[in-house]
C-alpha cells in the first residue's frame, strides 16, 4: 500500500485553477509546497504538467509521475502513467500534486492533506475536492504573503 498525501492550494469557493493556471502568486506558498513534496515521488495529471513553468519541470529531487491516455506521451524527465493504480504503482510514499481531475480519483485512497487557504476571490474552472470525512488536525496562524494575499497552512487526516 502506498501512503498518500494530497496538497494543494485553495482560493475561496475552492478555486485551484483557472485557464490552465493557478490565478494568484504566492511566493510563500511555492516554498511551502517545495518543503513538503522534496525527497518523494510527486503524482500529477497531464494538463498540471502542462501548468508548470517549462523551467520548474520537472520538478528537482522529486521522481515526476504524469498521469495521461495518450499512449505515446513523453516528456524529459517525467515517467508516463496510465492511469492513477498505475501511477502509484511500486511507491512506497507519493505526493499527488493535481488537479482537479487527479485529486477527485485519489482523495479516497489518501492518508493527508495539506492545503493552503488563501484569503482571495478569484475566477475559476478547477476545483478542490470536497473534504466531507476529514478533520484538521495542523491549523497553522494567518499569515500575509509579501504579495499582499492572506493564507494558513492546513493539515488534514481522517
Ligand atoms: N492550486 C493548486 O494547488 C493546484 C495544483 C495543481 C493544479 N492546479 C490547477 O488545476 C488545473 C488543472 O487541473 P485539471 O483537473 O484541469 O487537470 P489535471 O488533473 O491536472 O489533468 C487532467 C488530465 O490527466 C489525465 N487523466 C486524468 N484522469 C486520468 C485517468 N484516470 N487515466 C489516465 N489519464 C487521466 C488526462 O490527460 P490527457 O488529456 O493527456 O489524457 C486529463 O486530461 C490547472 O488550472 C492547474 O493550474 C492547481
Amino acid at each position: 500500500m502506498t501512503w498518500i498525501g494530497l496538497v494543494w492550494a485553495e482560493a475561496h469557493g475552492g478555486v485551484i485553477g483557472a485557464q490552465g493556471g493557478m490565478p494568484w502568486h504566492v511566493p510563500e506558498d511555492l516554498a511551502h509546497f517545495k518543503e513538503v513534496t522534496l525527497g518523494a515521488p510527486v503524482v500529477m495529471g497531464r494538463k498540471t504538467w502542462d501548468s508548470l513553468p517549462e523551467r520548474f519541470r520537472p520538478l528537482p529531487e522529486r521522481e515526476n509521475v504524469v498521469i495521461t491516455r495518450q499512449q505515446d506521451w513523453s516528456a524529459e524527465g517525467a515517467r508516463r502513467a496510465a492511469n492513477v493504480q498505475d501511477a502509484l504503482r511500486g511507491l512506497e510514499r507519493a505526493w499527488v500534486i493535481g488537479g482537479a481531475e487527479i485529486f477527485r480519483q485519489l482523495i479516497g485512497e489518501a492518508d493527508r492533506l495539506e492545503v493552503t487557504e488563501l484569503d482571495v476571490d478569484v475566477e475559476g474552472d478547477a476545483f478542490a475536492p470536497s473534504k466531507a470525512g476529514w478533520r484538521v488536525v495542523d491549523e497553522g496562524p494567518w499569515q500575509t504573503s509579501r504579495s499582499g494575499i492572506r493564507y494558513r497552512f492546513l493539515g488534514y487526516e481522517r
